[in-house]
């Protein structure tokens, strides 16, 4: 056990470098099982999810090494069906295996994730957009089994933008017979980034960052070496952190465009925001302004930025209306920031956050990965001692959080429980 000790009052001020994306870097591992070769990610991220999905792809049978933050993924030998239970549990993001493994092997079998913090978290899109292209699914003991004999280009309209389906079937689609289109696809950054990696290795994919791709299958991937773009929701954590915290901070490493409507939100709130050539300034003198904002899929406001955005919010002048539309439990956190002194009364999928002066240090547990890293934010502008307990959650996603908030001047320290 361990929890993160911090101490606020506490303005976050100075420089801060971005590390590669996490949602990005996942799924590009997975994809590197349709390479019968070698492929090497740079600037990925060592979080404990990328260490997982490097587990992952050893059991199914590829040599995996990393080094800083040079990832190396070689799938030239005999792979492997089947992901167990107990990883999938672990990561979610595991069930992307599922596309290249259909593609590369003709059958697969995953663990079924199963729900988890932030909401049921059902797979029906990515099932029935493989079954469209030729896969034939069952499902016993809690795995989902797939087999396709080669799967075949059609179309597919999802029923929302869903990130993992869009990016499971154009993994899938890379190596099918003939041309699969994509209609109300996903355009997260890391899609495209995910479509320009598998570019590389000599796949045929049009239309990134539109919501209709099109994906004309090629007979095979080989070796490649891409750049993982920057983690915009790291980025998006630490520049409302700056201004949550009425501090002042140059995010380096960054990709601006990526991050526009928080940075608008940021703006509407009062923060100052400099955009500049990879790099982003935020900064805040006084309290913020109350405002409105819903989640949506990219461009809309992610709904990973929702938790450290309450936070915020939470000590605004006046009071704001959140709404969640994407993951509907991902205001249980919420009851932890009570306990810091906010005053946020959830209705459905709706937050009414009343803004008070100053929050107050306290215990807290965080529940997954935003709303533990938004609870840390929330230590740095309470008055006095906050502990912020189960810090694995917030270790899978974010690169040396505790030495880069130290870095901004926080006063945060990783304790070891020894009980
Ligand atoms: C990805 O999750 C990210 N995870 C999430 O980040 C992120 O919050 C989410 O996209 C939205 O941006 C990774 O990339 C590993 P979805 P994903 O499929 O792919 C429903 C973080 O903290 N849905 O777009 O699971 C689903 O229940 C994580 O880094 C179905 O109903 O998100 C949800 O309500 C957490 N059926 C909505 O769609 C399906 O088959 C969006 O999910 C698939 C999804």
């Amino acid at each position: 056990m361990r929890h993160y000790a911090l101490t606020g009052p506490c303005p976050l001020s100075g420089e801060v470098h971005i590390g590669g994306a996490k949602n990005s870097a996942l799924k590009m591992m997975a994809a590197a099982l349709l390479v019968p070769g070698r492929v090497t990610l740079e600037r990925v991220p060592k979080i404990t999810d990328v260490l997982l999905m490097a587990e992952v792809l050893e059991r199914l049978g590829a040599d995996v090494s990393f080094e800083d933050d040079l990832l190396t993924i070689d799938a030239s030998g005999d792979l492997l069906e089947e992901t167990p239970y107990e990883l999938v549990t672990k990561m979610r993001a595991s069930i992307q295996v599922l596309g290249p493994l259909l593609a590369r092997l003709g059958r697969a079998r995953v663990a079924m994730p199963g729900g988890d913090a932030i909401g049921s978290r059902p797979i029906d899109m990515h099932l029935q957009g493989l079954e469209r292209m030729g896969a034939k699914f069952s499902s016993e003991h809690g795995y989902v089994e797939g087999v396709a004999d080669r799967l075949r280009g059609t179309r597919v309209l999802l029923e929302f933008p869903s990130v993992g389906a869009t990016e499971n079937l154009i993994m899938a689609a890379a190596t099918a017979e003939g041309t699969t289109q994509i209609e109300n696809a996903a355009r997260e950054p890391e899609i495209q980034d995910l479509a320009r990696f598998l570019n590389a290795c000599g796949a045929r994919i049009t239309g990134l960052g539109t919501p209709t791709l099109n994906i004309e299958g090629v007979e095979e991937l080989g070796p490649c070496r891409h750049q993982v773009i920057p983690d915009r929701i790291e980025a998006g954590t630490y520049a409302i952190g700056a201004a949550a915290s009425r501090g002042d901070v140059r995010l380096l490493d960054v990709q601006p465009e990526h991050l526009e409507l928080p940075l608008q939100k940021l703006e509407d709130a009062g923060a100052e925001v400099h955009r500049g050539d990879g790099e982003v300034r935020v900064a805040m003198s006084g309290r913020a302004r109350s405002i409105d904002m819903v989640t949506l899929p990219y461009p809309g406001f992610p709904t990973d930025l929702q938790p450290p955005m309450m936070v915020l919010l939470a000590q605004a002048g006046g009071s704001s209306i959140l709404t969640e539309n994407v993951f509907e439990a991902r205001f249980l956190f919420v009851d932890e920031l009570n306990r810091m002194g906010s005053q946020i009364r959830v209705e459905g999928h709706h937050a009414v956050i009343r803004g008070v002066e100053r929050l107050s240090g306290a215990p807290v547990r965080a529940p997954d990965i935003r709303a533990g890293a938004a609870l840390v934010l929330g230590g740095l502008c309470a008055e006095g001692e906050t502990q912020v307990y189960d810090v694995g959650h917030i270790q899978r996603g974010y690169e040396d959080f505790v030495e880069k908030l130290r870095g901004m001047g926080a006063d945060v320290t990783l304790v070891e429980d020894t009980s």
